[in-house]
């Protein structure tokens, strides 16, 4: 696909981030599709790339926001998603940011903890509003994932503990600017095998039984995201299985009459549709490999560096002999390694080299360390 606009690649300055909207259509469409045939609500989470064009696509997709910060909730906003489809989560809401999502009467926020529960309360008072709330509940789940982006483990950061629920219970009956509407989960991210969302129905089921054993009407379930990618083969899995997703939780998880059941998808919405094009500035003798030192580097795509994770590679001005070559970047750290002993076809100076599946938590994780320029991005 990528050798199609290899032209207008080659007229644009690198590093560029490249996004084919043709591909996040339809990509979004398979969602919305399936998550239609069982009424499910997907939220999508802005955390993963907030670039206003993508955003756009959410918003003709019909999905809501899930947002973390208030910068994430106001960019949301501005792009047109109605407050009342914004959802806002979070361990360290600042007041500043609580207080805008008040004012724009947003949905939902999800609560991760008691005193945060009390400070959102004495917020809303000042205002004379009633914040509506979810409570995000750790359930213990492994999400057999990377274990920085693991977080519904009780070891984690994350919800409130079983443990605690009884005595949220309590303080919430002496917290009258709060409104209870929901409960919410997240177990992690990038998980690719589909029994964890089948434990997590199991656990969600539970806490179920929980609440309406104390009469306890939940509007709504949101069960999070996490759905994963394959960085491996992008062009054979380029659109996730929405089918087998959604209808896993059709057969699991235990929804009661009225309620709403609602999805915070990010990465699996907007991942392989985005490349990190880079042009090979340099090559360079090492040991056992070459070094192709690349325009691009961890202050463009840091995941890599963070999370030892795989990016498929492609240079796509060669088509020489294959060779191996360590491709890293130009920034002064060692962890600025994009592959060790990638098979690449001959690589010289000036070559434009495709990082793929870096449409989600690339772009918005990029930072200006040693002084770096922002990255362009365009749309094909
Ligand atoms: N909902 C909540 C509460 C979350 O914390 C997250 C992601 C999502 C939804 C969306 O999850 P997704 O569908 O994208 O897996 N920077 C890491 C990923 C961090 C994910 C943080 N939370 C990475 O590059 O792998």
């Amino acid at each position: 696909m990528l050798k199609q606009h290899l032209q207008e690649l080659q007229q644009h300055d690198t590093p560029l981030y490249a996004y084919n909207l043709e591909l996040l259509r339809q990509t979004l469409k398979s969602a919305s599709t399936e998550a239609a045939k069982y009424n499910y609500h997907v939220h999508y989470a802005l955390k993963a790339n907030a670039n206003e064009p993508i955003l756009a696509e959410m918003l003709h997709a019909g999905f809501g926001a899930d947002c973390v910060s208030g910068n994430e909730v106001k960019r949301a906003i501005e792009n047109g998603f109605k407050p009342e489809n914004v959802v806002f989560a979070g361990v360290g809401k600042s007041d500043a940011e609580i207080n805008y999502a008040l004012e724009q009467d947003i949905f939902c926020f999800n609560c991760e903890s008691k005193h945060e529960l009390e400070i959102l309360n004495e917020l809303a008072a000042a205002k004379g509003k009633t914040a509506r709330i979810a409570l995000r509940i750790n359930p213990n789940v492994n999400a057999n994932t990377h274990k920085y982006i693991t977080t519904g483990l009780e070891e984690n950061k994350f919800g409130i503990n079983a443990w605690e629920l009884e005595s949220v219970l309590n303080l919430l009956k002496t917290l009258p600017n709060i409104e209870l509407i929901g409960i919410h989960f997240h177990i992690g991210s990038q998980i690719t095998d589909l029994t964890v969302f089948k434990n997590l129905c199991t656990r969600v089921n539970e806490f179920q039984e929980w609440f309406v054993s104390r009469n306890i009407t939940l509007q709504h379930i949101n069960v999070g995201g996490g759905l994963g990618v394959d960085y491996y083969n992008p062009d054979a899995n380029l659109i996730p299985d929405f089918e087998a997703y959604f209808g896993l939780f059709n057969q699991f998880l235990e929804v009661r009459p009225g309620q709403e059941v609602h999805f915070e998808l990010g990465r699996s919405l907007v991942a392989q549709c985005g490349t990190l094009i880079s042009k090979v500035l340099y090559i360079k003798k090492g040991i056992t490999t070459n070094f192709a030192i690349l325009d691009a580097g961890m202050t463009e795509l840091i995941r890599p560096a963070l999370y030892q994770s795989y990016h498929k590679i492609e240079n796509l001005t060669s088509e020489k002999a294959e060779e191996r070559y360590d491709v890293v970047g130009p920034i002064c750290e060692s962890s600025d390694c994009f592959g060790k002993a990638v098979m690449l076809p001959e690589t010289n100076r000036g070559d434009l080299v495709a990082i793929r599946t870096a449409g989600a938590y690339g772009e918005v994780m990029a930072s200006g360390y040693n002084l770096r320029e922002k990255a362009n991005a365009i749309y094909l």
